[in-house]
């Protein structure tokens, strides 16, 4: 993949990575085939993010919602999750990448957080690029839980009040699991919808949005550098005047 062409690199580029149901079903098979042919476009889309120089990937990996599936895929999902931090962890580890699990991590079981706890600290201190999976997460129970820290903090401190209470926007970012975490500068969703389906409702405000017909599993390097380049001609404005 050549990089060359690209400009305007974006500091963090997130993925909904939809569609593999539907890839599967074109296909004549189950759905859980759609989801492991997935994890090759998630190593596909991480290489191509550590070629083209972008810092941070994140990727919506299973929403709060999605506990609503039937149990048999939930299950399978969750299966593959573990499978895939075992398979890859190795090699991302050597390649520098820093790999953090963001989400309501109280609905996993207690074999996934192992798992997730043990890669986050094996690669803690890489610094090449942030890959992050947001798993049982949603932005509305995002935005909830930050409140809920603020009103304890509130209860605990109450020297803490006033200041709380002038607060900012800015203030408020680090009440959210993604504190730390510059916002997406572009969120891509494949699969042809065109919603965020609870993403991230707060670090989004300001994205650039791309939604593309190609289902999740066909999503491979020349998707993602086709994204960056999209992304490239975008004008962000800000609500300013240019
Ligand atoms: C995305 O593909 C994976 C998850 C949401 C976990 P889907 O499973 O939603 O596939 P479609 O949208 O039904 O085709
Ligand atoms: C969004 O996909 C969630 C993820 C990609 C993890 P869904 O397939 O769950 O979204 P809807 O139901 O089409 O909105
Ligand atoms: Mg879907």
């Amino acid at each position: 993949m050549s990089t060359e062409s690209i400009s305007n690199i974006p500091v963090h580029v997130s993925l909904i990575m939809d569609g593999n149901g539907r890839w599967a079903k074109e296909r004549g098979q189950e759905r859980v085939y759609g989801h492991i042919e997935g994890v090759e476009s998630v190593r596909a889309c991480v290489e191509a993010a550590v070629q083209t120089g972008v810092r941070y990937l994140s990727l919506y990996a299973f929403s709060e919602e999605n506990w609503n599936r039937p149990q048999a895929e939930v299950t399978a999902l969750m299966e593959l999750m573990v499978k895939a931090m075992a398979a890859e962890m190795g090699i991302l580890n050597k390649n520098g990448v820093r790999f953090v699990v963001i989400g309501n991590r109280g609905r996993l079981s207690a074999e996934i957080n192992a798992s997730i706890d043990e890669c986050m600290d094996m690669t803690a201190d890489n610094d090449v690029l942030t890959l992050i999976v947001f798993l049982s997460y949603s932005g509305k129970w995002d935005i909830l839980q930050a409140a809920k820290k603020m009103a304890a903090e509130m209860l605990e401190f109450p020297e803490k009040v006033d200041s709380i209470l002038e607060m900012g926007v800015d203030g408020f970012d680090r009440y959210l699991v993604t504190a730390g975490i510059p916002d997406p500068d572009l969120i891509v969703r494949t699969s042809g919808e065109s919603r965020l389906s609870n993403y991230l409702l707060w670090q989004g405000a300001y994205s650039e949005l791309l939604f593309v017909d190609t289902l999740w599993p066909d999503f491979r390097k020349e998707e993602f550098r086709k994204a960056l380049e999209s992304y490239a001609k975008r004008d962000r404005r800000y609500g300013k005047v240019k």
